[in-house]
């Protein structure tokens, strides 16, 4: 800690996040608070609130929430410190030295600019003598010098160890060129293949993909391997260059490949990212419901791309978005599909688009023999599972009636089945509370009660510092220890100070466990009764554990004198179970 986060306090002060905030979208008052539609997620009634007394917002159904930078650096998908100077600039506020050094000793700063300079190496070569067959190549592609200016597409040469002895010659070490993957031992890592620069979310290079061009027989695309820079979980291909697209046309476009996404661009389809392949990570899934709620599939009109899309269709459709499928066939990819067919063609399927348990519904046809019973029954009840899920009532009865007539099942029949389906769902759903309610879970809500307790009731920190309690959710325990760390020093601690700490730290999974606590509702009034209530379950749960471990060694121990010294220690911990101290 440092400077910065005094200095950013201050400016904190003179910012209200509720006039921050209406300058982005509508709020009204309601009681204490301000409400409005949440930019975060596809709001229809305002669940976005925001208190002026704590100067901070959340979002109590999409859990988005953070202080006034976070909301700009959301809102504008824009990074932390940008945020800071957007709003420091808007009011005049002299950021000082401080945060300027700050932002310059950022350890990632001398990679980026050797990604920067063998991006531009690989621009130069592309355009020089050498890079004539591959321009070839590009040009009975159909790609024009526009769309390889602005996709950055670039040539690693055949020589061996030219972009390594250029970037040696500027000062730059082996080891780090290593690091990054830029070089790999004492040569050039890109050795003759296209190149396609990768960036990261904020529009900073952090690899590149090569492809093959004149037909070795090596693998199709070579990309970089996982550095500090490069997260393949975390990529998005054109994510940076989309996502104002995506954000006025409140839709976003998923597609395996980097051809199809650019294919899309030159067609004035700009809302558009790719994943590089069929598979999609948890976070990938996540940072695309970030930027729409409105999720489009267009993975290749091939088997591999038919089952991704099922697969993710069904990550998307858990995560609460809406799902549709641009449907591609005959192996075609959208590159393949748009040169073709053409663009209006392309454009025509995108207004088309399938509701996902639409075309999940169609798709499960193909899968099953009608000819056998067995087949025909499961069939049916798969697509009822699926019609179960539609609201629309006029879409489900047509939806039914075609089944009908497809498989010569009685309408009345499908539609007691659909009706004993829907009921059965509503009662998992109950299943669900109660299962949220079981005690083992009881110590995961006092752990994160623990950290709001910690940020709006100062004496919660000495309760917990004293009780010595392990926290056994590593992330909790880092964020409740970051709190003790803060307070310790600066004497004091809100909410919405602490959301500047931790987004200074640079650490994802902390912010997001961070907002995760932070969006849900707690008790008005905090007592020293109710943060000790947490210390006891949390060491109850601790306690627990470890009976069943000694239990576990218990049983494994041959050893008799050791098994009884095993079962005294296990007595002990039992007599303290369920006793506060
Ligand atoms: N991919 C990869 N490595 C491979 C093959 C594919 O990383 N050996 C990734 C690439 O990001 C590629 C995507 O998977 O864009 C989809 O693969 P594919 O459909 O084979 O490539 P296209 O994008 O269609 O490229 P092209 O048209 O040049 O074949
Ligand atoms: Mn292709």
């Amino acid at each position: 800690m440092n400077m910065d986060q005094r200095i950013l306090e201050e400016l904190r002060n003179k910012l209200n996040i509720v006039d921050v905030i209406s300058s982005y979208i509508s709020l009204s008052k309601k009681g204490r608070n301000y409400f409005g539609l949440c930019p975060f997620h596809d709001d229809h009634s305002p669940s976005l609130s925001v208190s002026p007394e704590k100067q901070i917002y959340k979002c109590f159904v999409c859990g988005e929430s953070g202080n006034v930078f976070d909301f700009v650096k959301n809102y504008e998908h824009i990074s932390f410190m940008e945020a800071v100077s957007l709003l420091a600039q808007g009011i005049g506020f002299e950021l000082g030295y401080e945060i300027r050094k700050k932002k310059e000793d950022n350890q990632y700063n001398k990679y980026y600019e050797i990604m920067d300079i063998a991006n531009k190496y690989f621009q130069n070569n592309l355009l020089s003598k050498e890079g004539l067959q591959a321009r070839k190549y590009l040009e009975n592609r159909q790609l024009d010098k526009e769309t390889i200016n602005t996709f950055e597409i670039g040539l690693s040469l055949k020589k061996m160890d030219g972009l390594t002895n250029l970037l040696i010659s500027k000062g730059h070490s082996l080891e780090e060129l290593n690091l990054i993957d830029i070089s790999n031992k004492n040569k050039d890592t890109y050795i003759n293949r296209i190149i396609f620069p990768l960036h990261n979310r904020d529009g900073k290079v952090v690899g590149f993909s090569g492809r093959i061009y004149d037909n070795t027989n090596l693998n199709k695309y070579q990309n970089t391997k996982e550095t500090p820079l490069f997260k393949k979980r975390e990529n998005l291909f054109n994510y940076h260059r989309a996502k104002e697209e995506i954000r006025k046309s409140k839709s976003i476009i998923v597609m395996e490949g980097f051809m199809a996404v650019i294919r899309a661009h030159t067609i004035g389809v700009l809302n558009c990212v790719a994943t590089m392949g069929t598979a999609l990570s948890n976070e990938q899934a996540s940072f695309i419901k970030k930027l729409s709620n409105n999720v489009y599939l267009c993975y290749d009109g091939d088997n591999a791309g038919f089952k991704a899309t099922l697969s993710s269709g069904e990550v998307f459709m858990k995560m609460g978005c809406n799902v549709l499928v641009i449907p591609l066939s005959n192996g075609l990819d959208p590159d393949d599909y748009i040169l073709k067919y053409g663009e209006n063609s392309f454009k025509e399927l995108i207004t088309n688009a399938l509701p996902f348990s639409e075309y999940k519904i169609r798709s499960l046809k193909k899968e099953y023999n009608l000819n056998n019973i067995e087949d025909k029954t499961n069939y049916v009840n798969s697509v009822l599972l699926e019609v179960a899920k539609i609201e629309d009532e006029i879409k489900k009865e047509i939806i039914l009636k075609n089944l009908a007539k497809d498989t010569n099942v009685w309408y009345n029949t499908l539609e007691k089945k659909l009706f004993e389906l829907q009921n059965k769902k509503s009662d998992s759903k109950n299943e669900e509370i109660v299962v949220k309610k079981n005690p083992k879970d009881g110590y995961l809500k006092a752990m994160e009660s623990l950290v709001y307790y910690a940020l709006n009731y100062p004496h919660a920190i000495t309760l917990i510092d004293n009780s010595n309690v392990y926290i056994p959710n590593e992330m909790i325990r880092l964020l409740v220890n970051e709190i003790i760390a803060y307070y310790n020093r600066f004497g004091k601690i809100s909410e919405a100070d602490f959301y500047t700490h931790i987004n200074q730290k640079d650490e994802p999974k902390l912010i997001e466990m961070l907002k995760k606590i932070l969006s849900q509702d707690y008790p008005n009034n905090i007592d020293d009764g109710q943060v000790n209530e947490c210390l006891v379950a949390i060491k109850n749960y601790n306690i627990a554990l470890e009976i069943k471990r000694l239990e576990k060694e218990i049983k494994e121990e041959n050893n008799l004198e050791q098994q009884i010294k095993l079962m005294d220690e296990m007595l002990l911990l039992k007599s303290k179970e369920g006793k506060s101290w």
